[in-house]
């Protein structure tokens, strides 16, 4: 796939109406008063849309949050699936689940952020968007309502993405910056190049640069060190992994079904007891590539899933029953910082053990600082291991902390992303 995509730099937006697809799916206070517990996915868009409002386009903005769904049949039906007692399934908590996932929070933080007006639209396509997009001016930047309230949206209909675009008008241009969401053809992450001039904005092309740049020609070695707790979420990361890698490194829940595979036991950890044969095929592919793969040969273990577990180390597949893995053990602590240590490149994705607990955190703080102080390049995949980068206060001395969970792991298998494939190659 072409990464060699137009910028916001190779086309004349001044005047001009802009649809900027962002990713402002942002965490949210579970208890539903609207706050958002990290804007970073609303300061990553800032640069893009300051240059834009400089260059004197007027910005229609948009993003999806979360998974709303969109008609109350759907809502009951997915309820009922969830096991939900019919009776309990109202029309009042289907439109609160909306409500909840209204705009208005990130309308008010962009706002704040940028130190303007964010003027923000009742619907997405609907009469109040259109006389909003038609009145706006230059320099003025507008939300539109969750793209998920409009049930083309992950349909990628056709009509939907031309109603968004018309929203730009004939000489309007689409700009994606939404890299978190570029794994998905959706109306408004690929379907609306179509209709409108696409280029990329800032954040999708240091995106690229960074995780592309990585895969693509890395400064070596490079080091992939994959963690979290399934090995089936990470198999086509792993699989492409070795092609391009010199060293990987497997921690986490995963490791469990690796130490299994090799005819460890295990006790009560993590297993994916589908995903043996494949952790085997891996260890071989490893060795055919010349590709060091590297497994705990320590682990620390816990009597329950518990913050306070009582908790001992002993040698990688020799758990007992009753007992869990929640954290790689001290030996291979070092095993692993020595790996990073010479680096060129690091690429991390997922967590080394249950770092939610500060007790079983040890492993992932461990090779965070050890990251922290190579003189490597360093890349953080998005989801759990920037959580845990940024949780652990080593976020400003990492090269590169993504935005994107599914995508960046979708890039990092080398899959094509839509949202990316879909816009104007340089
Ligand atoms: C994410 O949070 O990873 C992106 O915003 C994509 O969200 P989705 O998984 O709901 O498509």
């Amino acid at each position: 796939m072409n990464y060699n995509k137009k910028t916001v730099k190779d086309v004349d937006v001044k005047g001009k109406k802009v649809l900027l697809r962002c990713d402002f799916n942002v965490p949210m206070a579970k208890d539903g008063s609207g706050v958002i517990t990290d804007d970073k996915r609303i300061r990553a868009a800032l640069p893009t849309i300051q240059y834009l409002l400089d260059q004197g386009a007027a910005v229609i903005a948009c993003s999806h949050m979360g998974k709303p769904v969109a008609t109350f049949d759907s809502y009951k039906k997915k309820q009922l699936e969830k096991g939900k007692d019919e009776a309990s399934i109202t029309e009042e908590k289907w439109k609160k689940s909306l409500a909840e996932l209204r705009m208005e929070p990130v309308a008010k933080r962009l706002g704040e952020l940028l130190g303007k007006d964010v003027i923000l639209a009742d619907d997405v396509v609907g009469p109040d968007a259109q006389a909003k997009a038609a009145a706006l001016k230059p320099g003025e930047i507008m939300l539109l309502q969750n793209t998920r309230f409009e049930k083309g949206e992950t349909k990628n209909d056709p009509a939907l993405a031309k109603a968004m675009a018309d929203l730009a008008g004939a000489d309007g241009v689409y700009v994606s910056d939404a890299f978190g969401a570029v794994h998905r053809a959706h109306a408004s992450t690929a379907g609306v190049s179509a209709y409108l001039p696409a280029v990329s904005g800032f954040l999708i092309q240091k995106e690229l640069e960074f995780i592309g740049g990585a895969l693509a020609n890395p400064r070596r070695p490079l080091v992939a060190i994959l963690g979290g707790a399934k090995v089936s979420s990470k198999i086509g990361v792993i699989n492409n992994l070795l092609e391009v890698a010199d060293t990987i490194i497997i921690g986490g829940g995963m490791s469990y079904t690796f130490a299994k595979a090799q005819g460890g036991t295990v006790g009560d950890s993590l297993l994916e007891s589908d995903w043996l044969d494949y952790c085997n095929e891996m260890i071989a592919k490893a060795k055919e590539k010349n590709v060091k793969l590297l497994l705990p040969v320590d682990t620390v273990i816990a009597d329950k899933f518990a913050p306070d577990a009582n908790s001992q180390v002993v040698s990688n597949g020799e758990i007992p029953d009753g007992w869990q893995g929640l954290d790689i053990g001290p030996e291979t602590v070092k095993l692993y910082c020595d790996a990073v240590k010479d680096a060129g490149t690091v690429i991390w994705n997922g967590p080394m053990g249950v770092f939610e607990f500060e007790k079983f955190a040890v492993g992932t703080k461990a090779v965070a600082e050890a990251l922290s102080k190579t003189s490597a390049i360093t890349i953080i995949g998005g989801g759990d291991s920037a959580a845990a980068v940024q949780q652990l206060g080593y976020a400003d001395k990492m090269t590169h902390i993504s935005t994107g969970g599914g995508a960046s792991l979708e890039f990092m298998e080398g899959k094509e992303l839509p949202g990316v494939a879909c816009l104007l190659d340089k």
